[in-house]
């Protein structure tokens, strides 16, 4: 769909009273956006991303409190990292947005394709977990399947202030959450991070730093929403269902320098072709992003791992 013609959608949607827009809003997705028949694969390929850099940084899932930012509709990330032998998953939203029937397709799904499930999560899968978690989706309740998965979903709940112990937390994990928060909140977040994970616990973000309205619109590239000032974006799709800060990753580097964690590792290669554009002149950049390397903007997708130190006991 046109970029545009989307972001004017939402922006009308938008102006509709807060529980009747976000019905809307819902419905609308389900019917014609990504809620049509979203993949629980994707979900669980997700949890075993997260399971790979944290084992890549010498730790484990198995065994793991988990903490996740930024539930969303489906609980398909908690249930990669229980089924991968996390012990417990708590799940923050700001928004209540998790949808029961939502979770039950996923279930379903899982059910249906029991062999590619298994093959996905591989020898990491616990074994048990998988047939105790199907055995949920006939007379199905969200409550039942949190209780046997160890799930404690909580919304509204700010990620930047929660009711959770000092060290309460063994891993802090997001998957495409953070480039929809502005960077203040998110410093702040990761700041509590600190806070929560034990010594030596792990915070595990992905981020997608492309343009999102580029996912639906093959005629626009990953950093077309770089030509904008920020007023005149704020103006085209500065609504809440798609918010984009537009941070880059140097932006992130330096949110994560000011947070009290140390970056373990950070993945983030730039992509080939668009830089390359990028040096040739090809993709028009507002002045916050103009004085920026191409080896930065064209930077699509960044991992970061970061250790909480201290001496907490
Ligand atoms: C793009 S959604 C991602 C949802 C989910 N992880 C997924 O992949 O489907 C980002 C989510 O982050 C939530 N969020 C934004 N700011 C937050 C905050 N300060 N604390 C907790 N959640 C927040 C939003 O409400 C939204 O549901």
């Amino acid at each position: 769909m046109n970029w545009r013609l989307k972001a004017a959608i939402q922006n009308a949607i938008a102006l509709l009273p807060g529980p009747l827009s976000q019905r809307v809003y819902y419905a609308m997705q389900r019917r014609f956006g990504g809620l049509r028949s979203p993949a629980v694969e994707d979900k669980l390929r997700q949890g075993v991303e997260v399971a790979e850099r944290v084992e890549a940084n010498g730790a484990t899932v198995v065994g793991a409190r988990v903490l996740e930012v930024g539930t969303g509709r489906r609980l398909g990330l908690p249930l990669a990292l229980w089924l991968q032998g996390a012990e417990r998953v708590t799940t923050v939203d700001l928004n209540p947005y998790l949808r029961a029937e939502l979770v039950h397709e996923d279930l379903l799904q899982m059910r249906d394709q029991r062999a590619r499930v298994e093959s996905l999560l591989g020898r990491r899968l616990v074994p048990g977990r998988l047939d105790a978690l199907l055995a949920l989706a006939d007379g199905f309740s969200l409550e039942r399947l949190c209780g046997t998965c160890a799930i404690d979903y909580r919304s509204p709940a700010d990620a930047a202030a929660l009711d959770l112990a000092d060290g309460a937390i063994d891993l802090h994990v997001s998957y495409e959450v953070m480039e929809h928060i502005p960077g203040p909140v998110l410093e702040a977040i990761l700041g509590e991070a600190a806070r929560l994970l034990r010594p030596g616990g792990l915070a595990v973000h992905c981020i997608d730093l492309t343009d999102h309205f580029s996912h639906s619109d093959p005629g626009i590239g990953p950093l077309n929403f770089l030509r904008f000032g920020e007023r005149g974006f704020r103006l085209l799709a500065g609504n809440g269902f798609m918010y984009m800060n537009r941070l880059q990753v140097d932006d992130y580097d330096a949110i994560w320098a000011r947070t009290g964690l140390v970056v373990r590792e950070r993945l983030a290669e730039p992509d080939p072709n668009v830089a390359a554009a990028l040096a040739a002149g090809a993709i028009p950049l507002a002045p916050r992003f103009a004085g920026k390397p191409p080896g930065v903007l064209a930077v699509l997708r960044a991992w970061y791992v970061g250790a909480a130190g201290g001496d907490r006991r």
